[in-house]
């Protein structure tokens, strides 16, 4: 038997997948596992019925990866998989859903509102966007209610500002999430589950140089400093902990995710958002949790398949 590592797809995220597929292929080779990378494309279901992997490492970002549209089609062929099953998937990939789930938990999240493309367009931009800064005020944050990496997003400080940000972002969506932008430290933390409860691992601190952890922050070496883990105090970062852990459970994920979070200045934890296919690349953040919990990638992800067999 062998390991499938499934990366690439059709998302926005498309690069960032490889890369994180690469990634995880490397450290499970290094690490003895037999494993194969696929892109999912049309001649991915007639390989797999063709010769079977015993257990699928999923690293597809956005889109069908993390919609819980691929865990289906695993499901349907009896794979088993790493990560969360489709039905919590695509409620945890549904940005605004997944606020509302983890606030009727008590966790705290940024104050939004959600606005479909044919809303906006229907009602016409001007009157709806004054009624959003009139409610929310300034700064805001937009971004598609459905996606990954950043794009589509952007920070609005003025109100003139806000067209411009709902256009983006309906380039890469046809929902937008306005949120109330909290100014804080941006930190993520990674919650693994080896078949013994959900754990978290340190928290990661980001400082894009340029103020803003956007698209190319993210993926271009050198343009965001890390601190892994987060120059918290203990108890902040035990309260980020608790927020990812309490996320995790609170939306059915299983074996993996990173939650996304603001610590505000009085020390305060808000949930932005919570991903079931958190990025692998060499300047991803579970990979750098990784490495501060003194734990090896590829254990971790061998760890990863085991459990997914449990
Ligand atoms: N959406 C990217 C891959 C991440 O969450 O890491
Ligand atoms: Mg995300």
């Amino acid at each position: 038997g062998h390991v499938l590592v499934l990366a690439g797809g059709l998302s926005y995220e498309r690069e960032v997948s490889l890369r994180s597929g690469r990634r995880v292929c490397e450290v499970l080779k290094a690490d003895g596992v037999d494993v194969e990378t696929r892109d999912t494309d049309a001649a991915l279901v007639p390989a797999v019925l063709a010769d079977p992997p015993d257990v699928v490492f999923v690293t597809l970002h956005g889109g069908s990866g993390e919609d819980g549209a691929i865990r289906s089609v695993l499901e349907l062929l009896k794979l088993p998989y790493v990560g969360a099953a489709p039905d919590a998937c695509r409620i945890a990939y549904d940005k605004p859903t997944a606020k509302t789930v983890v606030r009727s938990v008590g966790v705290r999240t940024p104050e939004a509102v959600v606005l479909p493309k044919e809303t906006f367009h229907d009602l016409g931009a001007t009157a709806v966007l004054g009624r959003i800064v009139e409610r929310l005020g300034l700064p805001l944050f937009v971004k598609p209610s459905r996606g990954g990496s950043a794009l589509g997003g952007s920070i609005v400080r003025k109100a003139e500002e806000l067209p411009a940000a709902m256009v983006g972002c309906f380039a890469y969506g046809d929902t937008a999430l306005v949120e109330k932008y909290v100014e804080g430290v941006e930190v993520a933390v990674s919650v693994v589950d080896l078949g013994k409860g959900p754990v978290a691992l340190p928290a990661v601190e980001i400082v894009a140089n340029e103020g803003v952890y956007d698209y190319s922050a993210r993926y271009t070496a050198g343009h965001t400093e890390f601190f892994a883990p987060a120059r918290l105090r203990p108890e902040v970062a035990d309260a980020c902990a608790r927020m990812a852990v309490t996320a995790h459970t609170a939306l059915g994920l299983r074996d993996i995710s990173r939650t996304d979070i603001i610590v505000d200045a009085a020390g305060e934890p808000h949930f932005l958002e919570v991903n079931v296919a958190p990025g692998m690349t060499e300047t991803s953040l579970f990979p750098m949790a990784a490495a501060a919990a003194d734990e090896d990638l590829g254990a971790l992800c061998r760890g990863l398949l085991q459990a997914a067999l449990l």
